[in-house]
């Protein structure tokens, strides 16, 4: 598995990401009573600075990445009394169809099929479970230097369609954070969307 984020694991945890993570997981606790029976599961959960922050609110966790490097990190987070379970693989290697809540930040823009994913995420839900997505709004590139990368951000429009037709209803999308970024005297403003959707 080709571990795109190995030279970026050491310091990822840093004051701004951990900012970040804060508003996601302050908003995601304002939209969504989490239940203490409830089985969720991080995608692209990195250094565990998101799920880390919800372990105290679930039964169980699932936390999965593609990337060792970043889970290397994650894993010396943990104690022995912890109810994470660590998936190093791509989504389609969760086959239970157990899941109450799933959540996602930054990750959906390195995702190269979201049309599948979300299909496979119908898959692993139970009906009326929730799907909580932090990502960029369409942007032109510059997030990621130009790099190539999958998807230069979302039209919020086009994903929820394409939620609706895996199978879930979209409940919300908003706005919730904007990275700013100044480079050599340029500002650059990045909306963070979140989309809570809830599988039927
Ligand atoms: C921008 S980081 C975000 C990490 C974490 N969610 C956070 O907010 O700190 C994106 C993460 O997505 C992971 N990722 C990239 N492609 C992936 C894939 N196909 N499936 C799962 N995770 C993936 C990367 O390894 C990385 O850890």
């Amino acid at each position: 598995m080709n571990d795109t984020f190995a030279a970026k694991a050491a310091n990822w945890d840093n004051p701004d990401k951990v900012k970040m993570t804060k508003k996601f997981v302050s908003e995601l606790l304002f939209h969504i009573n989490l239940l203490p029976t409830w089985k969720a599961l991080e995608l692209g959960t990195g250094t565990g600075l998101v799920g880390l922050q919800i372990e105290s609110f679930v039964k169980k966790l699932v936390l999965e990445d593609t990337s060792e490097s970043m889970l290397e990190v994650l894993r010396q987070k943990l104690d022995k009394n912890s109810k994470v379970e660590i998936l190093h693989g791509e989504i389609f290697d969760y086959k239970q169809q157990d899941i109450d809540l799933i959540f996602s930040a930054m990750a959906f823009h390195h995702l190269p099929d979201i049309e599948k994913t979300l299909q496979h995420l119908a898959t692993i839900t139970k009906p009326g479970a929730w799907v909580v997505i932090g990502d960029l709004v369409t942007e032109d590139g510059s997030f990621h230097n130009f790099d190539p990368i999958p998807h230069c951000g979302f039209d919020t429009t086009v994903l929820s369609k394409q939620f609706v037709q895996a199978g879930f209803e979209v409940k919300l999308v908003k706005i919730y954070n904007v990275i700013t970024r100044i480079t050599n005297d340029t500002t650059s403003d990045y909306e963070q969307f979140m989309l809570i959707a809830k599988r039927l």
